[in-house]
């Protein structure tokens, strides 16, 4: 088996579940989670899901993944949408990147509808609710060397 993938979740994404269910819908992050373990079995792949509110905490969770993981799934929340620090971690990363959002970025508000992620992302997978990270899963195990 390769070294694990990390799946990373930003600000808010433990509210998931209760947080604007007409956008986010209602499965919770521990759903999501645990979707994802079974997925990654059956991809063969180990998964470190976590969660922040905290830019500063992914941040030393891409320097640690750079080390350690495989590659990186990300939902990087709002954080998407500002943040240079995480761009600037995931391109020193150099491992594989693949960014996901529950909703379709592009269908909402203007200020969203730029990411500072996907410039250094393999791919975006956006607006498939949970069944994203699944999708997420499949991209990142293609992009792990064998
Ligand atoms: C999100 C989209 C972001 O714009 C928002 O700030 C989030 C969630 C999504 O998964 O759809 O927190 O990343």
């Amino acid at each position: 088996m390769p070294a694990p993938v990390f799946v990373l979740n930003g600000p808010n994404l433990n509210l998931l579940g209760t947080r604007e269910p007409g956008v986010y819908g209602t499965t919770t992050l521990a759903m999501i989670e645990n979707d994802c373990v079974a997925h990654a079995g059956k991809l063969k792949l180990a998964i470190d899901f976590r969660q922040t509110n905290h830019e500063g905490e992914l941040v030393d969770w891409i320097q640690e993944a750079s080390r350690v993981a495989s590659g990186i799934v990300i939902n990087p929340g709002a954080y998407t949408h500002t943040s240079v620090a995480l761009h600037d971690a995931l391109k020193a990363g150099g491992k594989p990147v693949v960014e996901v959002h529950l909703s379709n970025i592009f269908a909402r508000e203007p200020f969203r509808h730029h990411s500072y992620v996907s410039p250094v992302a393999a791919g975006i997978i956006s607006g498939f609710g949970p069944h994203g990270y699944l999708l997420a899963l499949e991209a990142i195990h293609r992009l792990i060397p064998e």
